[in-house]
């Protein structure tokens, strides 16, 4: 059976995966990207970043991102965009200007109302802000945050849904899928927006887990998300592990994808699940965290890992 397919069943909206221009010349894993009761769902793993969408200040370049879109569209697959603002792939006249508030309160704008413009209508959901807090709690020092304070979140939430008024409209963020300081203050901020009337439709839970350490508070933490009356969605799930990989490994790993899968279906509001790509071949890890991989759900070679079947059971 297909991920999707068992996803649709379960009465969620979609399973799907990442993925990224340069992975498009592989021919046996786009027939597998390709197959819509496999990935119901598209994410552009990079190409519609800021530094691949407004490379220089008010140059819109939609080429690479289009091209994903084009992809899902022709499979009939939904899109996640991802993202409008984070700290890194920033292209240089971003992150090293030098701007008043208003200046980049409206860099800001201009960026997120032309990117979530180009592709109205076509997007389910947008992860309109990208990891904006430290694990303390307190909000990255980045150049937004260090200009402007807080105020370019809700200046881009606004006009996101200015150009797209029907995008469920994303914070995304990593290591809030546990109790903590960092959940706590997303809570807060989420709060925040709804009483001032700021537009926050949904929270994106990366879920970047590690290998017999998926949070065993995982289902009680997304509960006092839902009690903040948003959906919300696995949007980067993969499970990596010290490499070599070992069956014990795997088949923790296996249970690790289980485990999250279970704690989506056990609430209406968690939409969906995306893996930040599905096979090893093509994954984030080896190269963010050196020693680790093996964290997708198909192998090198495009073989069906135990994962697989853990994400299977999970639904
Ligand atoms: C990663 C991409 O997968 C890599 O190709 C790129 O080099 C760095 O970014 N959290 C996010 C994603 O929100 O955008 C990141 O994607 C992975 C971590």
């Amino acid at each position: 059976a297909g991920l999707h397919a068992v996803a649709k069943t379960a009465g969620k909206l979609y399973f799907g995966t990442a993925t990224d221009n340069p992975e498009l010349t592989d021919t046996p894993y786009v027939a597998i990207l390709d197959d819509n009761m496999m990935f119901g769902q598209i994410t552009a793993a990079n190409s519609m970043k800021w530094d691949a969408t407004e490379p220089e200040q008010g140059v819109f370049t939609f080429d690479q991102g289009d091209v994903i879109r084009n992809l899902a569209q022709g499979n009939g697959q939904l899109l996640r965009g991802h993202n409008c603002v984070w700290h890194e792939q920033l292209p240089d006249w971003v992150a090293f200007g030098t701007f008043t508030s208003d200046e980049l309160i409206s860099i800001v704008e201009n960026h997120c109302g032309t990117l979530v413009g180009h592709y109205t209508g076509q997007m389910y959901a947008w992860d309109v802000i990208n990891e904006a807090f430290n694990d303390d709690g307190t909000f990255q020092q980045d150049i937004f945050f260090n200009t402007t304070g807080t105020a370019y979140i809700p200046a881009a939430l606004n006009a996101a849904r200015a150009t797209d008024p029907n995008a469920k409209l994303y914070i995304n963020e990593f290591n809030i899928e546990f109790a903590g300081p960092k959940a706590t203050a997303l809570q807060n901020l989420i709060k925040e927006l709804q009483s001032e009337g700021v537009p926050i439709d949904g929270v994106g839970f990366q879920s970047h887990f590690i290998v017999g350490e998926v949070p065993t508070d995982l289902v009680a933490n997304f509960q006092t998300f839902v009690d903040l009356d948003v959906e919300f969605a696995i949007t980067e799930l993969d499970v990596r592990m010290t490499l070599p990989e070992t069956d014990a490994l795997l088949a923790q790993q296996k249970k690790d994808y289980e485990t999250v899968i279970n704690a989506c279906v056990a609430f209406p509001e968690c939409v969906g699940v995306t893996v930040w790509d599905f096979t090893d071949t093509f994954s984030w890890v080896p190269g963010a965290f050196p020693g680790q991989g093996a964290a997708c759900p198909w192998d090198d070679n495009l073989v069906r890992k135990p994962a697989f079947d853990g994400i299977v059971t999970g639904f």
